[in-house]
């Protein structure tokens, strides 16, 4: 049974990205406000900031500071995303607010894609796609790919997502090795404390790690050049942790064979010549696009507020 509208706690709705599915869950539980056309979120704040004691967002919804400071009875903010880019997670700590993403519910998605993304680019199926549709394949068989198996593949991070990746691509036959800031304990792949290392001892190289200022620019020309011309990069995480001008003059010259990429610098942005490259493999940040995982994660925002606030 729904509690009276006034007994409910308050949450705040930031994030135009939380879908209305999601709204109308925790409408059964709180006292939903949102920021509506006419009364932007200063409005709001102004008349409820001291009652609101939850927050829905996504990781692309500007939380700073400022108005984490407006919220004096804020103790959870739950995020509709596995990134939380632009939510100030030092000011939250600060003040002891809880902060959840919905990284386990999306995690499996999103390793299922950067597993289609290596194979893609590694076995060139876009080309191939074209080849049977153009009927080129009467004219001739289409030239070899190449087998990920025993492949050397290093992990950019190893959370819920990179070890997503490594259970699949062991499961493949491929050699996972991984590179965090710490070593993760009990894990028994070879461990490398930083990402050049770990590009040096890789053929398949997966960006699995945060976003946001501490990681941008981590995959830097050194990074990409410890690759080699037969190696792979995937990244499902964020375009700017990569240098993504390095990354096209590495690819156009050859001296990187092939990347899957999901994700890109200023998205939706992608420049003329990465699309043009024919050794890449582009999907629209596609994570964790999947009806069922959308759902999951609406679920995972439900229940870390529900937990904390009731
Ligand atoms: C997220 O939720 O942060 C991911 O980018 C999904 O693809």
């Amino acid at each position: 049974m729904n509690a009276p509208a006034r007994q409910r706690p308050v949450v705040l709705v930031l994030s135009t990205g939380v879908p209305t599915a999601t709204v109308d869950a925790l409408a059964r539980h709180f006292e939903v406000l949102r920021p509506i056309d006419g009364h932007g979120i200063d409005a709001l704040v102004a008349v409820h900031g001291a009652r609101i004691r939850g927050i829905a967002t996504t990781g692309k919804t500007k939380l700073d500071r400022t108005l984490i400071e407006t919220l004096p009875a804020l103790e959870i903010v739950a995020s509709y995303s596995a990134g939380l880019d632009n939510i100030d997670a030092d000011a939250l700590a600060e003040r002891g607010i809880a902060l959840s993403n919905s990284s386990v519910a999306l995690a499996d998605e999103v390793a299922d894609l950067a597993i289609a993304l290596m194979v893609m680019a590694r076995r060139r199926l876009v080309a191939a796609d074209a080849h049977v549709r153009s009927g080129a394949w009467a004219g001739g068989a289409f030239p070899l790919g190449g087998s990920v198996r025993g492949l050397r593949i290093g992990l950019l991070g190893l959370g819920h997502i990179g070890s997503g990746v490594a259970r699949r691509a062991e499961a493949m036959g491929m050699r996972p090795r991984y590179c965090t800031r710490r070593p993760v304990a009990g894990c028994a792949y070879p461990y490398h404390p930083d990402a050049r290392a770990l590009a040096s001892d890789s053929d398949v190289f997966v960006i699995a790690c945060p976003g946001g200022p501490r990681n941008r620019g981590l995959v830097d020309e050194a990074v990409i050049a410890a690759l080699g011309k037969d190696s792979t990069l995937v990244n499902i995480a964020r375009g700017d942790i990569v240098d993504e001008r390095g990354l096209v003059e590495a690819l156009a010259s050859g001296k990187l064979g092939s990347a899957g990429l999901d994700v890109f610098a200023d998205e939706p942005r992608v420049p003329a010549r990465l699309r043009d490259l024919p050794n890449v493999v582009l999907t629209p940040h596609l994570g964790s696009a999947t009806i069922e995982t959308r759902d999951a994660m609406g679920d995972c925002v439900v229940q870390s507020l529900t937990q904390a606030l009731r």
